[in-house]
């Protein structure tokens, strides 16, 4: 695991970037689960500049859903598929067909999984995992506890992540069951990119990094991937390097 440590939040982002942009142009076809939530925001923002400014092509990106809310309706503005489109897919004008969707919004979640489960496979994995930090340590919606080798499933959000999630939906009701992309696939990605952000991410970012690795904090696994690049802001880690 390596650790780069950012000025703020923008030059974390401007740095998040430029890895990925790297990345795709070494694999123009570069497989990548992508993350929503606040803090790749700006990241996404800057992949776009870059894009317009005829810096990048991501015409052959394959972007995969990293999780998703249980029985949100794709339309509805909390799904993570419409997250994933004003966020990612729209700024980097990507059809909303390219996107490999994890759909909560079927009858059959096993079936959901299994049918993402197969579009990873056949992408031979992900070349590339942008993810976030959950305040209690869960990569895409991977809960405490959560093994490395679990699958893509159906969890329940615990009552830390529902706090979190709350804060993005104002009045609405927040969903309390998702679907996620399991910690089997995103351990196993090719690149895998934490961006950190915040002093409210402080101590779990010091677990993450120096604590155990135990299911209890699933981010903590990221510390057996040699090549896995943590990108924090100074407020989230102000310690020296
Ligand atoms: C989002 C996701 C979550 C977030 C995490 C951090 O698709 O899977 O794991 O990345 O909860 O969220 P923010 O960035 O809003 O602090």
């Amino acid at each position: 695991m390596r650790l780069i440590v950012t000025d703020d939040h923008a030059e974390m982002s401007r740095t998040a970037a430029q890895l990925m942009a790297a990345q795709i142009q070494a694999n123009p076809t570069t497989a990548a689960v992508v993350a929503t939530g606040n803090t790749p925001q700006q990241a996404y923002q800057e992949l776009a500049r870059l894009v317009r400014q005829g810096q990048l092509d991501v015409s052959r990106l394959r972007p995969f859903q990293l999780d998703e809310y249980l029985h949100v309706p794709e339309s509805d503005p909390r799904s993570l598929f419409s997250w994933s489109k004003r966020a990612f897919l729209d700024p980097l004008q990507l059809p909303l067909e390219r996107l490999v969707r994890l759909r909560g919004d079927g009858a059959d979640s096993a079936d959901a999984c299994a049918s993402y489960d197969r579009e990873v496979e056949a992408a031979g994995g992900f070349d590339l995992a942008i993810l976030g930090l959950g305040p209690n340590g869960h990569l895409g919606f991977n809960e405490p506890p959560s093994e490395p080798d679990a699958p893509t499933r159906q969890v329940a959000l615990t009552p830390t992540s529902l706090a979190s999630n709350a804060s993005y939906w104002g009045e609405l009701e927040v969903p309390t069951q998702a679907l996620t992309c399991g910690m089997r696939h995103l351990l196993a990605a090719r690149h895998v990119l934490l961006l950190v952000s915040g002093a409210h991410k402080r101590d779990i970012l010091w677990q993450t990094i120096n604590g155990p690795v135990t299911p209890a904090v699933p981010s903590s696994y990221l510390q057996q991937l040699p090549d896995a690049v943590v990108i924090a802001d100074r407020a989230a880690w102000p310690y020296l390097t």
